[in-house]
């Protein structure tokens, strides 16, 4: 036994500290080999906060997430959860994770899985949800006598979500939740998270959609190229990363488009410009005022094109 463990026997069964923050990850980086999958990266969430952590493919969410759950280790920097290191908050049940791909073992029964992670808890500080509890809230009472190997993928999601929630934990860490389920399990996924929520867990969650995070956040913190790029409520995200194509017809002169209200770039090929704006509706007035336009369209940025915007407009 170490001395953290010998420590831990002093802790209050599945409580955490009274004071600090849910989780702080402090200049964390994480190189392999060329890539600088973390780079430097800090940040603090307070407890009780709903946090989307979004960002495109590559830009280091599943290797943040990792190293705050102690499963990868920083080349650089620390991760805290409840001021301890994430394995004490762990074997405490303080945190639970689902994590972006895992299979679930095969051959046991919904039930007996959960069973059987409660049981790993027994001997330690934590005070796990008793299993049926778990199968309530996961909604997962009527499939809890079927094979886990036997089960839909949004089914399958169920179940992972029952596994993260088994030790009753303070923080709740998910790793794109929701990917590959489909609109009605999506649904009903964020419905049984907000019911969790209520009880005043601390919930990071990694998405790929900024309206997945708009509707499900208090926070969105947006990652790019293993750094925080952006961080606010969903609406000040929005009003950097929700950006607008308008295209116009334009004859003649084109340098006053870039002085347009709200336009961030412009790109003019032969008569056609294509504004990028950050405010629509006042560039679309303007340029109505200004008249010498046609065929105006309006179309949402690709997310990339924002996140890329984000990470140019930081430098
Ligand atoms: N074990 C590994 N070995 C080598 N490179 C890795 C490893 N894990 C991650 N990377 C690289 O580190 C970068 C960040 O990867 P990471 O999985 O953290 O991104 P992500 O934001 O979770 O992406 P996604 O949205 O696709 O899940 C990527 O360039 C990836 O290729
Ligand atoms: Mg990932």
């Amino acid at each position: 036994m170490t001395d953290t463990e010998v420590r831990d026997r002093g802790g209050q069964a599945g409580t955490e500290p009274a004071t600090g923050a849910a989780l702080a990850l402090h200049r964390l980086s994480k190189s392999y080999g060329a890539v600088r999958a973390v780079d430097g990266l800090d940040l603090t969430v307070p407890r009780g906060q709903t946090v989307a952590l979004l960002g495109p493919n590559g830009a280091g969410k599943s290797t943040t997430i990792g190293m705050l759950l102690g499963l990868i280790a920083p080349d650089s920097g620390h991760a805290e959860v409840f001021g301890m290191p994430p394995e004490r908050a762990v074997r405490r049940g303080l945190l639970g994770a689902m994590p972006q791909e895992g299979g679930l073992v095969s051959r046991v029964t919904v039930r007996e899985l959960l069973r059987f992670v409660a049981g790993t808890y027994a001997g330690t500080h934590a005070a796990p949800l008793p299993p049926e509890e778990v199968l309530a809230t996961a909604r997962l009472a009527d499939i809890a006598d079927r094979w886990v190997d036997r089960l839909s993928g949004g089914q399958a999601q169920r179940v992972r979500f029952a596994v993260a929630l088994a030790g009753n934990p303070r923080l709740l860490v998910l790793d794109e939740p929701t990917a590959a389920l489909d609109v009605e399990s999506r649904r009903e996924f964020w419905e049984n998270m907000r019911r969790y929520a209520e009880r005043g867990t601390t919930i990071l969650f990694s998405t790929h959609y900024l309206e997945e995070a708009d509707e499900h956040a208090d926070r969105v913190v947006v990652v790019s190229r293993g750094r925080v790029v952006a961080d606010g409520t969903s609406r000040e995200i929005k009003r950097v990363v929700a950006l607008t194509t308008v295209s116009v017809t334009v004859d003649g002169e084109t340098s006053w488009l870039g002085r347009l209200p709200g336009v961030t770039a412009v790109e003019v090929r032969g008569d056609r410009a294509r504004l990028r704006s950050s405010d629509s509706d006042a560039t679309v007035l303007a340029l109505a005022r200004a008249g010498a336009v046609r065929d105006l369209e309006v179309a949402p940025a690709a997310l990339e094109d924002a996140f890329l915007a984000l990470t140019t407009e930081e430098k």
